[in-house]
């Protein structure tokens, strides 16, 4: 018997939906039935490379077609009316991050979704690195023992406002831009924070928010710093790496420029370079988030055949958003900021 394919629809063709769509056309599991933008024309271009029928209205779009989930790829402010659409149309939704930009939004669209019974999960893709998931599992091995120590980092000087240029105006940007990522990595690596302190900058004078954040975030029985910058310059780039180092009772992780990854576990030392699985459509610098939205796609689905919560649902992506806008709140007062404080 031939499996049943999940019918979606893309809202947003913009820059990074691209990475969706052929993510998703190497999905054997779905059927692309339409793409969505108010920009017209890139939903028709999106429709013509990878098929469906074009809209240029999400109302539209949920009134006219019978769909099993929709793929958020619109930019931070029409989240909220996104999920809801989705939520009044009993349609199951993966929304791409941030999911919004205050916790009452994020708060009732995780309501609103869950109160329909409706799976939900944020796009939230570093954590789903091929190099992450191998860090990942050798810390759940024991290999370097507990976890006391993270720095997750992520520095360039690459130009992301050509391609992105809402970013320019964004009143808070590279937190919510990037940290957030870090932010979730952390937790995924090391657990929940307790508190968390920012201290955050504009270099770039061009732009309205942030460009350069460093965050220290107080672990029960462990810290790690997670630092971001679109203002480094290096005589190597390594856009859009991160890197990471996690050290425990027994041994040390690092991940280094061009994903070399060495594991010190008591006295043995290994190094190697993880590859990132090409698809074809991936190509440098961008495959190891090209390769990461693969992997996005094949959890949320695997999530829909078993029926089990997504790792980064909404509900855990509450906990993420408090930790994001408490290092804005702790970047504005000069104060450490408790975290779970947004979330009572
Ligand atoms: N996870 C990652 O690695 C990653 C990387 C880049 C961007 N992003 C996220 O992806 C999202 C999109 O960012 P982008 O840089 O691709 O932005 P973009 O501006 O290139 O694309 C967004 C698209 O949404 C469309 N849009 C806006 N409002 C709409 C509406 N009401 N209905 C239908 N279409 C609408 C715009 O016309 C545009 O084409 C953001 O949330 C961003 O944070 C994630």
């Amino acid at each position: 018997m031939t499996q049943k394919k999940y019918r979606y629809a893309l809202i947003g063709c913009g820059f990074f939906a691209q990475n969706h769509l052929h993510a998703w056309s190497q999905n054997p599991d779905v059927e692309l039935i339409a793409t969505c933008d108010v920009d017209f024309e890139k939903a028709k271009l999106a429709a013509a490379n990878f098929g469906g029928k074009a809209y240029a209205s999400a109302e539209e779009l949920f009134a006219n077609e019978d769909l099993d989930f929709v793929d958020i790829a619109t930019t931070p402010p029409t989240h909220k009316y996104m999920v809801e659409l989705a939520a009044k149309h009993g349609v199951a939704a993966i929304c791409q991050k941030p999911l919004a930009w205050d916790m009452a939004d994020a708060k009732s669209m995780v309501k609103e979704m869950s109160d329909k019974g409706l799976p939900f999960m944020v796009h939230e893709n570093f954590r789903f690195q091929t190099p992450m998931r191998k860090i990942k599992e050798i810390i759940d091995s024991g290999a370097i023992g507990r976890p006391f120590f993270g720095r997750i980092s992520f520095r360039t000087a690459h130009d992301v406002y050509s391609a992105q240029s809402w970013l320019v105006e964004s009143e808070r940007m590279i937190i919510v831009d990037v940290a957030v990522h870090l932010f979730d990595l952390a937790r995924y690596f090391i657990g929940e924070p307790n508190t968390i302190f920012t201290s955050a900058h504009r270099v770039n004078p061009i732009i309205k928010g942030e460009d350069s954040a460093t965050i220290l975030m107080d672990m029960p029985d462990a810290s790690c710093i997670v630092d971001a910058s679109y203002e480094t310059r290096s005589d190597h780039s390594t856009y859009p790496q991160t890197f990471v180092i996690i050290e425990g009772t027994k041994g040390a992780i690092t991940l280094s420029a061009d994903y070399h990854l060495q594991v010190v576990s008591g006295t043995s030392v290994t190094n190697e370079v993880v590859v990132i699985p090409d698809h074809g459509w991936t190509s440098q610098p961008w495959n190891g988030i090209q390769d990461s939205v693969v992997n996005v796609n094949k959890h949320w689905i695997e999530c829909l055949k078993t029926g089990r919560t997504p790792e980064t649902s909404g509900e855990d992506t509450l906990k993420l958003l408090d930790i994001t806008l408490g290092a804005y709140e702790s970047a504005e007062s000069g104060q450490v900021f408790n975290v779970g404080s947004l979330l009572k």
